[in-house]
């Protein structure tokens, strides 16, 4: 599978996080070589470590804040780079309402940093990493590409950066019609590799649910707060989403990359939704958990939390049908990865 990815050589930005980590070991499993840049802000140089160590395979790692072109260019060159997949930038939906011009200048401003330096040094393969919330609250799952995603549908700064760094790829596709641009939208990434080696590791307080979910079967925290128990959409009343293990997303990635080695040329510019195609509940996610640990996980009924969605799921067939992608794990897979990665890493990759 993928062999057209055997020496090729592709940089990951924001290779150290939680997604780049999963995507570098599945690229360095199918003959790939990775170059990872990362300024570790929001991640730690031991996963890479770790990535190597599962795969076996020299990697390449520079810390470096991806606004700097030069520095950019600098490795793009040296390590002979052809294509790029663009992970790094900030993610956390609360602070880029706090703090939104943080994250215009760091997600934006790598992105062009990045585009310059792809420029110079000639290389016109990019994927970037987008997500399931520049559908905004105006679509009705399933939600598929074809679905308009105005920039008035942005639901907080993070996701308007997602939303303008889309149409930023359109516009550059545009210009440099001879480059292949790929956008990916997640829905929502869980779990870890079942060696429990690499993972999900927030820095602070996490927001998402599975690391909390976690938490609290190990008692880390008190109860999990299941937000909301009342939503006329889903049956249990608890809201739904599209959980997608972070090993199927990382296959995605090496699938999306195989189909632009294999086209002869450009695609221009293409969006795919990565998701299984179904919701779970919060209530369903944790009566999942339970089957797949046997751990009880407190938990305490909230009310809902502002600017949740009841229900969102996509619509994947097209990275089905023209990427022969699709998903293979399940929740209570997902559950059980994450919980093994958490027994065995209690305070993420700090030693
Ligand atoms: C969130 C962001 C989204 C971002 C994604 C990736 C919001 C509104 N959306 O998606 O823009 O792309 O993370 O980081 O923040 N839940 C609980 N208890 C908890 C935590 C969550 O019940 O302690 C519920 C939520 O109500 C939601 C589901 O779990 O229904 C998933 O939440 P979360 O993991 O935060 O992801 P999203 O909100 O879907």
């Amino acid at each position: 599978m993928h062999d057209q990815l055997k020496g090729e050589k592709v940089l990951l930005t924001g290779g150290a996080g939680f997604i780049g980590s999963h995507t570098a070991l599945v690229l360095s499993n199918l003959g790939a070589r990775v170059v990872v840049v990362d300024d570790f802000s929001n991640s730690s140089a031991e996963a890479v470590k770790r990535v190597e160590e599962l795969s076996g395979q020299a990697i390449v790692c520079e810390e470096l804040d991806c606004r700097n072109q030069e520095a950019l260019e600098s490795i793009m060159g040296s390590e002979k780079v052809t294509s790029v997949i663009h992970f790094a930038g900030f993610k956390a939906v609360g602070e880029s309402v706090q703090k939104p011009q943080l994250y215009f200048d760091v997600n934006l401003g790598a992105t062009n940093a990045l585009l310059g330096a792809m420029e110079s040094t000639g290389v016109k393969r990019l994927i970037f990493s987008s997500s399931a919330t520049v559908y905004g609250d105006q679509n009705t799952p399933p939600l598929d590409e074809s679905m308009p995603t105005p920039i008035e549908g942005a639901q907080n700064p993070y996701g308007l950066t997602k939303l303008m760094i889309e149409y930023i790829l359109k516009w550059q596709s545009r210009a440099q019609p001879d480059w292949s641009i790929t956008s990916l939208r997640y829905f929502n990434p869980v779990g870890a590799h079942p060696s429990g080696r690499i993972g999900e590791d927030p820095t602070g307080e996490p927001n998402n649910l599975m690391p909390r979910v976690t938490r609290a079967a190990q008692g880390q925290i008190d109860k999990l707060h299941v937000f909301g128990n009342d939503y006329e959409e889903t049956e249990d009343g608890s809201p739904s989403r599209d959980y997608i293990h972070v090993m199927d997303l990382a296959e995605g990635h090496a699938a999306a990359l195989a189909a632009m080695l294999t086209t002869k040329g450009s695609d221009g510019y293409t969006v795919y939704n990565l998701g299984s195609g179904r919701g779970t509940t919060v209530l369903e996610l944790l009566k999942a958990f339970e089957e797949a640990t046997g751990v009880h996980v407190p938990r305490e009924i909230h009310a809902r939390r502002e600017g949740d969605l009841p229900v969102s799921y996509a619509d994947p067939s097209r990275a089905n049908k023209e990427l022969n992608w699709k998903t293979s794990r399940t929740v209570v897979d997902i559950c059980r990865d994450a919980w093994n990665w958490q027994q065995q890493n209690p305070r993420g990759y700090q030693k």
